[in-house]
């Protein structure tokens, strides 16, 4: 956005993490579900449920810095969603673009990092530009790391970074032995972010719909009954408490 310029040092509009407000989770990601139950129930239309849910963005990323949480990732939109009326796809473009113009500088004034995951290869021009710009504005940013995961499935990640890897191998730059774990990490749209130690979805389903396969291998999961405009810090709250509780293993004893 023409005008707002990285920030340089943390200033007081930065909202520091309280001290001790640490909860145990580093990266924390969610599947945003229930915009569309949420707006039926209230004899709205489902792009009402939406709009609704970007005010639900804004509450998670400031509780998420309150809570001295260092990476936050969202699933906004993902590749199936195309299937979706055009209508209702429109307004998910819309309010991406709503987004950025709209919040980008508080973001960047809360030395918030915005870093957008997925396939970028078929949107909107427009589109493009704005997510570059989030990026580029924020970029030397020190505080939460905000992942907007938009045009984003898992398996489409997965063959791009495969496809990457088999062009370094044709090309002699890889040895097919030297490929393992940390070599694929690396050519995930996650490169460099550690793994969601959290993972929470709303609105009481319960599966995964195509989100961080790869990265979910050892991640906690908290299903909330709450619809995703109504969630709220006490359902955040909630989902941290159960995850105090959880004896996380990594297969060992
Ligand atoms: C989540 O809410 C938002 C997106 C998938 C973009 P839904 O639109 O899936 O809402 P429900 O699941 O139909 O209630
Ligand atoms: C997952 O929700 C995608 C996002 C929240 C962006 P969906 O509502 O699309 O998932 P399914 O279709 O219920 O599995
Ligand atoms: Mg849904």
């Amino acid at each position: 956005m023409p005008g707002i310029v990285p920030n340089r040092a943390a200033g007081p509009e930065h909202d520091a993490p309280a001290p001790g407000a640490s909860c145990g989770v580093v990266h924390l990601a969610f599947i945003m579900d229930g915009n569309g139950r949420w707006a039926t129930q209230r004899g709205l239309p489902r792009v009402a449920g939406h709009r609704a849910g970007l005010e639900a963005v804004r509450r998670l990323v400031r509780a998420a810095i309150a809570r001295g949480i260092g990476y936050l990732t969202l699933y906004s939109f993902s590749t199936e969603n195309w299937a979706r009326p055009a209508e209702e796809v429109g307004e998910l473009m819309r309010l991406l673009r709503f987004f950025i113009r709209s919040d980008l500088a508080t973001l960047n004034a809360r030395n918030v990092r915005v870093r957008i995951i997925g396939e970028r290869e078929g949107l909107p021009e427009d589109i493009l530009a704005l997510l570059r710009e989030a990026e580029a504005v924020t970029a030397a940013n020190t505080g939460l790391m905000l992942i907007v995961a938009f045009n984003y499935g898992a398996r489409a990640e997965l063959v791009r970074a495969t496809r990457r890897l088999a062009e370094e191998a044709a090309s002699g730059r890889i040895a097919p032995e030297a490929i393992g774990e940390a070599e694929i990490a690396a050519r995930l749209d996650t490169a460099g972010i550690p793994d969601p130690d959290l993972l929470i979805r709303s609105s009481g389903e319960q599966r995964i719909s195509n989100f961080l396969l790869w990265q979910c291998a050892y991640t906690e999961f908290v299903f909330s009954p709450v619809l995703w405009p109504d969630f709220d810090e006490a359902a955040l709250d909630a989902a941290l408490a159960e995850f105090s509780h959880r004896h996380r293993r990594f297969g060992g004893l």
